[in-house]
């Protein structure tokens, strides 16, 4: 190798212009350039762009000086659209001439063409023109990717392989505080890059590409033009290219990793890195100056009068300094991410678990962040009285305004939100290490404010990994950092900020936690770091951190690498996307609207009407990211937004979607798993696409088969929105605006066990409500008439969730049969197997009607129906008159009603309805013991109603109060309605996948809307 203590080739401007002659067939003037090792002249010719001449140091052996020969002509070959020298055969033809010295000694001598452009040293670095070095780098690297040469092969200190020697040189660095940053280096680099060294791809690399080696553009100063000076080349780690280049590059940048991270990106475009790669290249970088430096130091007294040893010193050690100041993961992390890796591995993995685990997590309050009514609390806003108060160490001031503002607007919880800029941080813990003159502001935790002694709890299982307490004013106060390792997903860690002390009592490291246990209490200022009582609630997918390194606020430009280091904890805090945005027209800009463009006769639900923007199974959310309990809602018969209905609904609509005119699979198949529900002798199925539509088509269907026109129906009945079906819908006929009963109309008594005639034995109950069929019938033949049809719903709903006593439709169906006329039974609302024993409400009844209607449910909201009869029936109606409905029964309509049948056996839905509806029945029955006004509980499976009454004797119902029960429960997050002719019943309708925790939600706000309201 060359000796560096001898000196330079002795050639003076005369000679160099006579050896470019002599070799070269080159005549051109020459002048000197800079050179520490060889004697370098440019030679101008005035017709070219002109040459170097470089006299080798006699020094070098033969094998290096054909080495770098090799390389560029190798790049020359393989790539010639590179910038770099071009190498000038001499008159003997070869690429290395030889020249005799002065002294004696012979050099090899060589000519490579001068490149324009101006040094990297004397321009303004920018991101851009980091990214075009890198850029050429990746492509000098990439184009000698698999060249070799026995030159390759040398010992040089500068090869980062061995930085490691530098911890000889350290004694050389007098200052003690400077050779304690360059020995920690040391330390990591041996611990930590040095065992990895031997799994790094290797290859010829330039080595050196420090800032005179690279040309820039003179024309465009983001543009490199060149890349000059092979002489460091040598086989070694390719990462180490990266890391030269860097080193020099971002000396006195204001933000060097985020110019390594440019020049990185660049390079990884051209040649890509892989991720192991990036992971050492923030140590690699150091130890670039590490070894600049120390062997700077050790050769200042050999080499005093050689100013190109020291010229990077300087900036190299300011840099050095910074380096150590910085976090090397959060670095690290920076430059991966920069290349599109995660930020760190496994945080992507991490951040999807989250999203796609989410509905199994725990609550971390109680109720559920998600239920609550929730507002941004404004530590985003520096000019707030609450942000001032807190950044002046005023917490009781602060936590005065917020207890206002939550009381008057009814707001239990606030948010700070993760991704919000905060200027109140001033504190100088809060400057960035890594940005110079810039603060820490975008905070990266979710905060929860709540009262203090607000017990948290963890929302996935986790070990303890430390219990501390930090004392700073403004600093977290109590700390509790968490290990979470869920299966399927990458480990990482939670941090609680900001808690009450009496955690260190009670946890320790090791402690294992399963998910749904207390972690702690909300803080108190005294103990809080002296803040309004909240939580810091931060994730981590960086498991390597302590608790004191994790950042709770970090600098703007890196905001897509926290978002993977320090994952927005909102999913698994519960806390809806929607908290944080919201988008379209407001409440009563929506109201207006309605108001001027729809028909009034649409009713709103609430006083305070509630805008959903999702629904996600038994959820809503509203636009404020509130998530109501939907208990009322039977349509979703399997949870708002099923993904196998969409998924059903999405693949046919794209596929095919057209009428029953051509021949499709989807309508006989079905037809054909509809009709294995129903009893035999229900066989023929039709479809609509309302209950309404399915219930006339059933009228016709009866009335042509009996000849028949009049009707017996239930009183309080509703059938349907047609004329038609007004007219046998006393619920309409007989309330506002109705025209009453019509002639064919015979209206019998609806049975309402609960308020049965008090002499009438339980078992007869039945038998004596159909008595007013029997009633009905009577009246019928005294007027001549025979019934068409007796229609009832096999549950009456609006009139208040009324359940048959037993027998009552086989005594119906018997008389109505006996006069000739058919029994119809509407399920639109109760089917499905909601009343979980059954697949249909009127099994539960012992009977097998002569048609069945059925609707809401069938597509858990797609708008379709259908109505079932025997063949005998569907033989009548087959009179010759088409029955076609252009959207029913639809190749997208039968896809969607297949996935439900298929998603109720699959999920054993009708099971979970039956156990959940007793579950339901039997919290109900307790509520009962506690409150008086509970003067009725029933229900069948998910089907079912509390009933209010005043006074248990008289059952005078409790109307005003069933109202306020329900609103309360609303105002608690949970929907419920009121029905029956009184309005005094509670109604429920939960969506059958309905859990015992949603169960348990329920009963504990109809017992708190119960002593509310009764206060
Ligand atoms: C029992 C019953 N039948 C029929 C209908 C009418 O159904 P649709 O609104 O789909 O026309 C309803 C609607 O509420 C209903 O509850």
């Amino acid at each position: 190798m060359t000796n560096l203590s001898h000196p330079a080739p002795q050639f003076s401007t005369g000679d160099a212009e006579k050896l470019g002659e002599q070799l070269f067939n080159v005549i051109g003037t020459a002048t000197p350039l800079d050179g520490e090792r060889d004697r370098n002249y440019r030679l101008k010719t005035g017709t070219d762009a002109g040459w170097i001449l470089k006299v080798v140091n006699s020094t070098e052996p033969r094998i290096e000086s054909e080495f770098q020969t090799a390389i560029l002509s190798h790049l020359a070959s393989n790539s010639p659209e590179l910038a770099v020298p071009f190498l000038k055969k001499s008159r003997e033809g070869d690429f290395l001439a030889s020249a005799v010295a002065a002294s004696g000694e012979t050099h090899a001598v060589r000519l490579v063409s001068w490149l324009q452009g101006t040094p990297l040293a004397e321009v303004e670095r920018t991101f851009e023109l980091m990214r075009s070095l890198g850029q050429s780098f990746g492509d000098v690297d990439h184009a000698l990717q698999g060249f070799m040469h026995a030159g390759a092969v040398r010992d040089l200190d500068w090869d980062l392989r061995h930085a490691a020697r530098s911890r000889s040189r350290l004694h050389f660095v007098k200052d003690i505080g400077k050779r304690a940053i360059l020995q920690r280096f040391i330390d990591t680099f041996e611990k930590t890059v040095q065992p990895k060294l031997a799994r790094l791809r290797t290859q010829v690399i330039h080595n050196d590409g420090n800032d005179w080696n690279i040309l820039v553009d003179s024309g465009n100063h983001q543009k490199v033009s060149g890349i000059i000076d092979f002489g460091d080349a040598v086989h070694t780690i390719l990462i180490a290219e990266v890391a030269i280049t860097c080193a020099y590059s971002i000396l006195d940048m204001e933000d060097p990793i985020g110019a390594a991270a440019a020049l990185t990106a660049g390079f990884h475009e051209k040649y890509p890195l892989h991720p192991e790669e990036v992971d050492v290249l923030f140590n690699l970088i150091a130890m670039r100056l590490v070894t600049s430096v120390t062997l700077s130091a050790s050769r200042y007294g050999q080499a005093q009068d050689n100013p190109y040893l020291a010229i990077s010193e300087a900036p190299a050690w300011r840099l050095l300094e910074r380096m150590d100041r910085m976090n090397p993961r959060l670095a690290t992390a920076i430059l991966r991410k920069a290349c599109g890796f995660d930020a760190i591995e496994g945080a992507g993995a991490v951040r999807r678990w989250v999203v796609e685990n989410s509905k199994s997590f725990a609550d971390i309050v109680r109720p559920s962040a998600a239920t609550m009514n929730k507002a941004i609390a404004p530590f985003g806003d520096a000019s707030h009285v609450m942000t001032i108060a807190s950044a002046e160490q005023r917490p009781a001031q602060a936590t005065q305004w917020w207890n206002e503002f939550s009381t008057a607007h009814k707001v239990p919880l606030g948010i700070g939100p993760w991704g919000e800029e905060r200027t109140i941080y001033t504190d100088a813990a809060f400057e960035s290490r890594f940005i110079e003159g810039q603060r820490r502001i975008i905070h990266v935790g979710v905060d929860l404010i709540m009262p203090a002694g607000t017990p948290l709890y963890t929302p996935v299982a986790g070990v303890v990994q430390s219990v501390e307490v930090e004392r700073e004013p403004l600093g977290y106060g109590g700390l509790i950092m968490l290990k979470h390792s869920p299966e399927g997903c990458p480990p990482f860690l939670t941090l609680w900020g900001h808690m009450a002390h009496e955690a260190l009592a009670r946890l320790k490291p090791g402690d294992h936690l399963e998910a749904g246990a207390l972690v702690g209490y909300m803080g108190a200022d005294a103990e809080n770091g002296g803040w309004i009582p909240h939580v810091h609630f931060q994730m981590s997918t960086d498991t390597g951190l302590k608790a004191s390194e994790f950042i709770g606020v970090g600098e703007r430009a890196y905001l897509d690498v926290w978002a993977d280091l320090f994952p927005d904890a909102s999913t698994l805090a519960g806390i809806p996307p929607e908290t944080y945005s919201q988008d379209g027209r407001t409440k009563a800009e929506i109201v207006a609207k309605r108001k001027e463009l729809l028909l009034p006769n649409l009713s709103i639900s609430y006083s305070d009407p509630i805008k959903f923007v999702r629904g996600d199974g038994v959820w809503l959310i509203d636009n404020f990211g509130r998530a109501y309990l939907d208990c009322f809602n039977n349509v979703c018969h399997l949870g708002h937004s099923h993904p196998d209905v969409v998924q059903a609904l999405s693949r046919q609509a794209a596929r095919l979607n057209t009428n029953t005119r051509y021949l499709h699979d989807n309508i006989v198949e079905y037809a054909e798993r509809l009709t294995a529900t129903l009893p035999e002798g229900l066989a023929v199925a039709s479809f609509g696409c309302s209950g309404s539509e399915v219930n006339s088509l059933m009228l016709r269907m009866a009335r042509n088969h009996t000849g028949r026109n009049d009707a017996i129906v239930l009183d309080w009945a509703y059938h349907g929105t047609t004329q038609e079906l007004i007219d046998l819908s006393p619920y309409k006929y007989k309330r506002k605006a109705g025209k009453g009963r019509a002639d064919h109309v015979f209206e019998a008594a609806v049975p309402d066990a609960y308020r049965a005639a008090q002499d009438w034995p339980f078992e007869e109950l039945g038998k004596r409500f159909a008595e007013s069929v029997a009633d009905q019938i009577e009246i019928m033949r005294k007027q001549g008439r025979s019934p068409a049809f007796f229609l009832a719903e096999s549950i009456p709903s609006v009139a208040g969730q009324l359940f048959f006593p037993q027998n009552y439709l086989k005594e119906v169906y018997a008389m109505v049969r006996a006069e000739g006329g058919l029994c119809l039974a509407d399920e639109v609302q109760v089917g499905f197997g909601r009343v979980g024993s059954h697949w249909w409400a009127f099994e539960t009844q012992g009977v097998v009607p002569d048609a069945v209607s059925m609707g809401k449910p069938i597509g858990n909201g797609h708008p379709m129906s259908a109505v079932v009869t025997t063949r005998e029936i569907a033989d009548s109606f087959n009179n010759g008159m088409e029955y076609f409905n252009t959207f029913a029964g639809s190749p997208v309509s039968c896809a969607v009603g297949l996935s439900v049948l298929d998603v109720i056996e699959r999920d054993n839905l009708k099971l979970n309805a039956l156990t959940m509806g007793n579950y339901l029945l039997d919290g109900f029955r307790k509520l009962q013991q506690r409150y008086d006004a509970i003067g009725d509980v029933r229900g069948l499976g998910l089907f079912l109603g509390i009933e209010l009454v005043t006074d248990r004797k008289t059952k005078t119902p409790a109307t005003a109060l069933a109202k306020k029960v329900a609103d309360g429960a609303r105002e608690r997050g949970v929907l419920i309605g009121t029905e029956g002719p009184y309005d005094n019943v509670l109604k429920m309708r939960p969506s059958m996948i309905f859990s015992q925790k949603n169960a348990d939600f329920l009963l504990e706000v109809l017992d708190e809307s119960f002593k509310a309201a009764l206060q």
